[in-house]
């Protein structure tokens, strides 16, 4: 997989998640094996205006390479201008999002508003790509509803603009983050278009990414929701498209340990606030395992990393002293249930 001349170590690839996907969010990932990890959606507007807020969501380390910013704005002078501050901050890639179907993004025909102009569409995509020299790549969806499913049609709107690939969320607007992913259309942009293509939507298990590569042709594959408490999932995905073993799932310890891990760096970052921006992480990481739920009501409690490091060591400890039964009626699927691995009410849900 490549992206002009920035080529990639694999084909799975972290999407971009407002509210998640910060820096060590990321580092996370890219330790786990993620071949590409992205910054949460940027408003041009706030670039272009020096809003420091704007900018935060900008940070990141070099270890995180490669890496792309993600910008969404629908006016082509302004796009263009952040464009290249992107560029300046020295991302790897530049992804335009014309996905996004929060109402605040839509009222400024931005995110998957783009997709109902294909015109403003080229002329933006086309801004963006004559501003910078480094790659520039488009996040789309299958349309606006499932009535006006364009997909194709905007793919072969941003090949002419001159994107490098186009990574499908293989969700219509209307239907948000609901429902299954309707995959075959990532087949259809497939077959529209010389683009590489990224598909999107669903792929919660290295089963998964098999499948979506078999059953759409499409040439890489991005995680959103699946990577949740669940780096694991980028290296085993990966190996399994090699053909190869994916690999064991992560042990209770190994687990707790990564949050712990995640929880430092956040701390590093962000101080006291870490312990409360790491209560949904805490919740996905504990995902399914033995009697989470009083951890979790402990961890949403807590005010400080030093306090929820003592929650999750302690709950570590109980773990491995005490038998564990089978938590009922929570695992997910058959291999789930086996690893410990289930779903449970703790995780809280998406946030747009
Ligand atoms: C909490 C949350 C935040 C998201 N933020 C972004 C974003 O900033 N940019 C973007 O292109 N997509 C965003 N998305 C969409 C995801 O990148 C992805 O396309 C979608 O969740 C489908 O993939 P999945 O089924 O693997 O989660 C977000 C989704 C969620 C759930």
């Amino acid at each position: 997989m490549r992206a002009g001349p920035v080529e990639l170590p694999g084909r799975v690839l972290l999407s971009p998640l407002c509210g998640v996907t910060d820096s060590p969010f990321r580092r996370i990932a890219r330790r786990h094996g993620a071949a590409m990890v992205f910054c949460e959606m940027t408003s041009s507007d706030g670039l272009v205006r020096r809003n420091p807020k704007t900018f935060e969501l900008l940070e990141y380390r070099p270890e995180e390479r490669p890496i792309g910013a993600q910008l969404c704005g629908s006016d082509p002078q302004v796009m263009a201008d952040a464009a290249k501050v992107c560029e300046d901050l020295g991302f790897d890639t530049l992804d335009l999002n014309y996905g996004c179907p929060v109402r605040k993004v839509i009222a400024r025909d931005a995110g998957a508003a783009m997709l109902t102009d294909l015109d403003r569409l080229e002329r933006v995509t086309s801004a963006v790509v004559n501003a910078v020299t480094i790659p520039v790549t488009a996040k789309i969806r299958i349309g606006w509803d499932q009535n006006s499913t364009n997909a194709p049609d905007v793919a072969r709107t941003l090949e002419r603009s001159g994107v490098k690939w186009v990574a499908v969320h293989a969700r219509a607007r209307s239907e948000k983050f609901a429902g299954h992913a309707h995959w075959e259309v990532i087949a259809e942009v497939k077959r529209s278009t010389a683009l590489p293509v990224i598909g999107n939507g669903d792929v919660k298990e290295p089963e998964d990414a098999v499948r979506m590569v078999r059953e759409t042709g499409c040439d890489g594959v991005m995680v959103g929701r699946g990577s949740f408490g669940n780096p694991w999932l980028f290296r085993r995905a990966q190996r399994l498209l090699d053909g190869e073993d994916p690999g064991p799932l992560p042990s209770p310890r190994e687990r707790i340990e990564t949050a712990i891990a995640h929880l430092h760096d956040l701390a590093a970052r962000k101080g006291d606030y870490a312990a409360i921006l790491m209560r949904k992480h805490v919740a996905w990481y504990v995902r399914g395992l033995y009697d989470n739920s009083t951890l979790c009501r402990e961890v949403n409690h807590s005010e400080t990393p030093a306090e929820t490091e003592a929650l999750l060591l302690r709950y570590l400890e109980k773990l491995e002293s005490e038998p564990q039964p089978v938590d009922q009626g929570v695992a997910e699927s058959g291999e789930s249930e086996r690893n410990g691995r289930g779903a449970d009410a703790h995780g809280p849900s998406p946030a747009s």
